[in-house]
């Protein structure tokens, strides 16, 4: 039996009354791409804010590769690098250079050589296509292009997964596929991916699971053609016929 790159065993999670994570198990395997899709509200952004101890459980186990996440210190720092996360925005550093932006980490976290952390850059740069733009600072690049950058600058961590919530929703339309594409790309690669997104098409063509959260707890899941074609919850068709409807 293979061992699960990220496992989620019972976590629980309130803040103040309300229960936001109910009894969450969810094992990912190595190069396995799970979405998770649901309401507004149902703990999407909480659960992926959890495997990277953003954000504390009150109980439960989440091991990375096997290993619990430490409580702190160098140890929690070494291993939420091991975990690429990209959000909604894109976080990128705003007085830096994209190349900065990209070699920070490597350099003051892994102490890669900056002669040797700028070449892995600009390659990782040149595989999302923005390679042209690395001496820009992230205002002068378009919400696609800052978003690729954000990607690249989790790739240059040699992350053994990635999370991403709802990467493309704060995009134009135009520039969601170029996010989408670059996504498809690592997947084919073989990136362990927990994606958290509305993006039905991106999820059918990649996803291995689809995950169904609702209220804070996972409600189904199954391929993509078994959720989408036949959702076995009603929460589930409710939900499903409330985005079709855009
Ligand atoms: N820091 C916080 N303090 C208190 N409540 C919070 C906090 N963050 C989130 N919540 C609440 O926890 C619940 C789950 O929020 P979460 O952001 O995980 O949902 P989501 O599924 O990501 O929603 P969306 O689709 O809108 O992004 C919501 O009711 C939210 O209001
Ligand atoms: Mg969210």
């Amino acid at each position: 039996m293979t061992q699960p790159i990220i496992e989620l065993k019972h976590v629980d999670k309130h803040y103040g009354d309300l229960h936001v994570l109910k009894d969450v198990n969810l094992a990912v395997d190595k190069g396995e791409v799970v979405v998770v899709i649901g309401p507004s509200g149902s703990g999407k952004s909480t659960l992926c804010r959890t495997i990277n101890r953003l954000e504390t459980i009150d109980s439960g186990e989440i091991l990375i590769d096997g290993e619990p996440l430490p409580e702190e210190g160098k140890e929690l720092a070494a291993m939420r690098a091991e975990l690429g996360m990209v959000f909604q925005s894109f976080n990128l550093f705003a007085h830096m250079s994209i190349l900065d932006n990209v070699t920070l980490g490597p350099i003051d976290v892994l102490g890669v050589p900056k002669a040797e952390a700028e070449k892995r850059a600009m390659d990782l740069l040149g595989r999302v296509g923005v390679a042209e733009q690395a001496h820009k600072v992230p205002a002068q690049l378009s919400g696609g292009q800052q978003q690729r950058v954000a990607i690249a600058r989790s790739l240059a961590m040699h992350p053994k997964a990635m999370l991403f919530d709802e990467p493309t929703s704060a995009l134009d339309p135009e520039m969601i596929n170029e996010v989408l594409d670059v996504m498809v790309d690592l997947a084919s690669q073989g990136m362990t991916m927990i994606v958290v997104t509305h993006e039905m098409n991106f999820a059918r063509r990649v996803a291995n699971r689809v995950v169904f959260m609702a209220d804070g707890a996972i409600v189904e899941e199954g391929t993509p053609d078994e959720f989408f074609d036949h959702p076995k919850s009603a929460r589930a068709r409710d939900f499903l016929d409330s985005i079709k409807g855009h």
